[in-house]
């Protein structure tokens, strides 16, 4: 049998038909100037035009160029070939890996990697953290082919053709899942020239370059873009993710009211016949009725499993849309695009879904992460000033949980985050972003450390459910629930009374309340049981997220109804 038509490897199937490659890039030169401000790198197998294109790039952007290889081999004065002869594979991957920290440190730049410089485990990490990676992808065949009987790839050395063919499909199977981590991939066949794919590239460095992070979840990553006017970037950012299927926007009607010049943008490139479909707004519309009026018009206008949803809302339209996707035909694409400060650093981002049941709230639900999540901060202008300042709870409480640094940076820059100034919301939503993915991505389906995400939280509920959820905004029920949670996180001495005074400080200075209204005083009964009830809760015991200093919090159980009864009296006027 010939040996270049054997099946392929499981692994490899799946990088051939692999969604993310955007097979037929629009050769069409980019001609905008672009102030590259970090580095592009290039990853994928051997002999699929990192070097070539990428130099092609780096000429187009104005830039340093820099081939990982290249750069090994003049620093130890030896080819790669003679490294991995002489010290084999693993350190080859260490002198690589040194390589990729050092040139991190350099001015923005493309690199292009090696085809394996990913295999070591800080190799996305950092590569990510400090640019946007490009992927290129070939076929088998034409790499076959592109490499020959050159002995220069010391993994190919001295195999003769069929067997060559072979050893690319083994080790593409193996390395799909390190490719298959590029931010986007551009398909490099012999059918589109070179200049072509690097004019495509630079074109989708443009929406790419307000990639504020990336979500780390293996295959399931996705990206978070932070700025304002990037909105109607959007269906760029979707074909480069793979979404070629019907587009549907999902939204609510004070969204479509407000923010709807943001969709005539979308049908400009998704044609004018986008479908569009607005829910009712507000929580009382989070029904599974609501739910299935979504699903009877996604059938009727006859969405195929390519398809996907753009929740274009707060967090009752996004957790609405994201469970519409998780069960559409068995589960289609959606990507996100919050208009609420709270959807933007909170629900959109960690792929918890859900609908209310009148026993309870968020109670019918799925984990479905979104592809991709776009930021703008300009969408908030519209945002009546209640709602936007109760998304600012849950920026604070993760200063508070997890990061000392942007806590600091809040207390100085208090006045901005309250009076909406654009580059303000641009940094909080990033870093909130940032300690929401970094909990999601070590704990997915809430088994441990995204309990933490719940610091005010038990009181919170208790507060809103005791006031029939018609008093409170959640974030204002948050921000009263974290008052007393420092009151009781310095009544067990994990607190200084200095930092409860700070925390308290803040929220007041950005817009929050820290007590109730005069006269109004929590049902100590009422509220323990729903604390007990609290999803955190064991065996019908309340536990609560107590910081243990600004930037840190554990959860705490044990807690006596005496002591929650003396932490209410901290928001009690
Ligand atoms: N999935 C999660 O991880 C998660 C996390 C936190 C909260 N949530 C959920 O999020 C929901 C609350 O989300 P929310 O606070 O965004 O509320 P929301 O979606 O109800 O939006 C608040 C109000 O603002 C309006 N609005 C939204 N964007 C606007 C804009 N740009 N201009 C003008 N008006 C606008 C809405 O129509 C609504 O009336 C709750 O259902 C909660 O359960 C989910």
């Amino acid at each position: 049998m010939d040996p270049s038509k054997s099946p392929a490897p499981r692994n490899l199937s799946l990088l051939a038909s692999f969604k993310n490659v955007e097979p037929n890039p629009n050769p069409f030169r980019e001609t905008k100037s672009m102030n590259l401000t970090r580095h592009v790198w290039f990853t994928g197998f051997m002999a699929t035009g990192k070097s070539r294109i990428g130099a092609m790039v780096a000429e187009r952007l104005g830039v340093p160029f820099e081939d990982i290889d290249h750069w090994i081999e003049a620093r130890h004065r030896k080819t790669v070939s003679e490294i991995f002869a002489e010290q084999g594979e693993a350190a080859f991957r260490e002198i690589e890996i040194e390589a990729l920290r050092h040139l991190c440190a350099e001015s923005p730049r493309v690199i292009a990697l090696g085809g394996g410089s990913l295999m070591h485990p800080d190799a996305i990490p950092t590569v990510r953290s400090s640019g946007t990676l490009v992927g290129l992808w070939a076929r088998p065949e034409i790499i076959s082919a592109r490499v020959g009987r050159k002995e220069t790839r010391p993994l190919l050395a001295g195999l003769d053709t069929g067997t060559r063919l072979d050893k690319i499909r083994q080790l593409l199977a193996g390395r799909a899942h390190l490719y298959a981590q590029a931010d986007f991939q551009i398909e490099s066949n012999d059918e589109i020239s070179r200049e072509a794919i690097a004019d495509r590239i630079v074109h989708l460095l443009g929406p790419w370059s307000h990639k504020a992070l990336t979500v780390p979840l293996e295959e399931r990553s996705y990206p978070i873009f932070a700025g304002h006017d990037i909105a109607h970037h959007l269906p760029e950012y979707c074909r480069s993710l793979g979404l070629f299927g019907k587009a549907v926007v999902v939204t609510d009607k004070n969204v479509l009211a407000a923010q709807g010049s943001v969709i005539e943008d979308w049908k400009r490139s998704w044609g004018p016949d986008l479908p569009v479909f607005a829910f009712e707004p507000g929580e009382e519309h989070k029904t599974l009725q609501d739910l299935e009026r979504l699903f009877t018009f996604l059938l009727e206008i006859k969405l195929d499993r390519k398809g996907f949803l753009v929740a274009f809302s707060g967090g009752v339209g996004g957790d609405m849309t994201g469970f519409a996707a998780a069960c559409y035909q068995r589960g289609i694409e959606f990507v996100q695009v919050p208009t609420t400060l709270l959807s933007m650093v909170d629900s959109s981002v960690g792929g918890k879904t859900a609908v209310d049941h009148p026993l309870g709230k968020n109670m019918i639900g799925a984990f479905h992460q979104p592809k991709l999540v776009i930021a703008d901060s300009r969408l908030l202008v519209t945002l009546p000033k209640r709602e936007y300042l109760s998304g600012l709870a849950e920026i604070v409480k993760y200063g508070v949980i997890r990061d000392a640094s942007f806590f600091a940076w809040l207390e100085g820059n208090a006045d901005a985050c309250r009076d909406r100034d654009l580059e303000a919301i641009r940094h909080m939503v990033t870093h909130s972003c940032a300690c929401k993915a970094a909990v999601v991505s070590e704990d997915e389906e809430e088994n441990g450390v995204r309990a933490l995400l719940n610091l005010g939280h038990t009181f919170g509920h208790a507060l809103e459910s005791i006031t029939s959820y018609g008093q409170f905004l959640h974030g204002e029920a948050v921000a009263l629930g974290m008052v007393c949670a420092a009151r009781l996180s310095v009544m067990r001495k994990l607190w200084k009374p200095q930092d409860e005074i700070r925390q308290n400080t803040l929220l007041e200075r950005i817009g929050l309340p820290t007590k109730l209204p005069l006269g109004m005083r929590v049902d100590r009964q009422a509220a323990w049981e729903m604390c007990s009830r609290d999803k955190k809760a064991r065996h019908g015991a309340a536990r609560f997220v107590l910081a243990t200093s600004i930037g840190s919090a554990e959860v705490v159980s044990g807690v006596k109804f005496e002591e929650v009864d003396e932490a209410w009296k901290a928001i009690e006027a």
